[in-house]
């Protein structure tokens, strides 16, 4: 066994096998080492419930650094793209991998907007939910009866169909989402416009009425897109790696995106949003919050700090550090400065961020702590939350769904587990039980 420095040695301490394993350099971050011999030379799965050490896959979209609380898109610092790009420029990057020249954004956004439109049929399917039927239930639903309609475009063996797909995910989900806000206020669908940008559009889908004309506001358009940014990609999350895992089956993309949406919902995951503004609502006022933190350190109260923790940060959110900004200016030009529940949330953070039991759990604000308080701002409800969310990061779902599909080895994902149940029994009759 020669000391390769490019591989770790393993030795069963129960019979002295001994295996290398080889390591996979990373661009940068964490190197990893290929386990994928394991089991076949050794006769062990290796175990990590959470996969809290595990890389599912390789991926060269986003990296983040959960230690110095760093996020990049492609190389690109979150921060940069915040300050000096939009939505759409970005969506093209993930999908493309490089920023896009003037004419390439121009092509790209045209093809997006010529795309967001529904099939009228899918009108009849909205009707079908009640009016109380969270917009997540509906979006859900609805994204997975897209293959009915799409048949030109669910050959994801074809490169020039999974484009197609991803072009029609993304434009088509701010349609959705408007629809679903429509139909549970009981008023009409509003149509895209396509000279509105992809956040006007979404702003006028979702608040535009027969009856009067809708102004949109260039401080909430600018805000969500913005936000929008910030909320494209996060490397294998738990939404992201349920879309790369039925994807591996070979599912067609608008299933795959719908099973992202499920996920997604989850209050541990991008549920979190609608949660956090349900905390602070509950919370109420700021002599409560010792009350709500002593729940939240309590082991047998379920209760968690929502908007707060995260699997990989464990500094500060780089996009919670930029949502936080970004209300301060929001809620000031909208001219909603002084929200008790924003400054509840300020205290509710500075508090936490003093007290031990977070400090030393590193447990900072995510960025589902203040991305709430913006949509509210602008008018969104709070049942819509996780929606725009989704919208966003369907952009890295399709991205991430693309780059695997893509790949020639790509190959089903299929975990193994560390069987815990009965040892072989044989079936017992009924008259003989107990
Ligand atoms: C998103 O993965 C991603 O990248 C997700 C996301 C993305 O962009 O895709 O970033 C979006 O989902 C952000 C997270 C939104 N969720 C929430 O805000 C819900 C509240 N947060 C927690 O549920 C929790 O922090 C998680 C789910 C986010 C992370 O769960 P982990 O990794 O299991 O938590 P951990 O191992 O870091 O916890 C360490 C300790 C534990 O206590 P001990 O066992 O050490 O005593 O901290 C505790 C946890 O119980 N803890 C919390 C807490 N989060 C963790 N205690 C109180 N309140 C919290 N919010």
């Amino acid at each position: 066994m020669g000391n390769d420095k490019d591989s770790i040695t393993v030795i069963d301490n129960r019979n002295g096998r001994q295996i290398e394993l080889p390591i996979r350099k990373a661009a940068q971050g964490p190197d990893a080492v290929d386990i994928g011999r394991f089991f076949h030379e050794l006769g062990y799965f290796t175990y990590d419930p959470g996969f809290l050490s595990t890389a599912s896959c390789h991926s060269a979209l986003t990296y983040l650094d959960g230690t110095q609380g760093m996020l990049q898109y492609r190389g690109y610092p979150i921060e940069q793209l915040a300050e000096h790009s939009n939505f759409l420029e970005v969506a093209h990057l993930m999908l493309y991998g490089e920023l896009p020249s003037r004419e390439e954004l121009d092509k790209f956004s045209g093809i997006i907007t010529h795309h967001s439109m529904l099939n009228e049929a899918l009108k009849g399917f909205f009707r079908g939910f009640y009016h109380d039927a969270h917009p997540m239930a509906i979006m859900v639903g609805v994204v997975g009866s897209l293959s009915a309609f799409y048949h030109d475009s669910t050959d994801i063996s074809n490169p020039r169909h999974r484009e197609i797909a991803a072009h029609r995910m993304i434009a088509k989900m701010p349609s959705i989402a408007a629809a679903s806000y429509k139909h549970s206020v009981g008023e009409p669908q509003v149509y895209p416009d396509n000279s509105l940008s992809y956040t006007g559009n979404l702003l006028n889908m979702m608040f535009a009425v027969p009856c009067e004309t809708y102004e949109i506001d260039p401080v909430a358009e600018k805000a969500l897109d913005l936000i929008f940014i910030l909320h494209i990609d996060h490397e294998q999350n738990a939404s992201t790696s349920t879309v790369r895992l039925a994807g591996s089956s070979g599912a067609n993309p608008f299933a795959c995106i719908a099973s992202g949406i499920a996920a997604l919902w989850g209050p541990a995951h991008g549920g979190a949003n609608e949660a956090v503004l349900n905390m602070l609502d509950q919370i109420g006022d700021v002599k409560n919050i010792p009350a709500f933190l002593d729940r939240a350190k309590d082991r047998h109260d379920p209760f968690r700090l929502m908007g707060f923790g995260h699997r990989v940060y464990k500094n500060y959110d780089p996009r919670a550090r930029i949502i936080r900004q970004m209300c301060h200016d929001v809620l000031a030009r909208l001219g909603d400065a002084s929200d008790p529940m924003f400054e509840l949330a300020l205290r509710l953070e500075e508090i936490a961020l003093n007290d031990d039991y977070f400090i030393q759990r590193k447990l900072y604000p995510n960025v589902d702590f203040y991305s709430g308080l913006i949509y509210k701002a602008l008018g969104i409800p709070t049942n819509m939350f996780t929606v725009m969310f989704a919208i966003a990061r369907t952009v890295g779902w399709v991205a991430q769904w693309m780059e695997m599909i893509g790949e020639h080895d790509q190959r089903i994902g299929r975990p193994r587990q560390l069987y815990v149940g009965h040892r072989q029994r044989d079936y017992v009759p009924i008259e003989q039980r107990g």
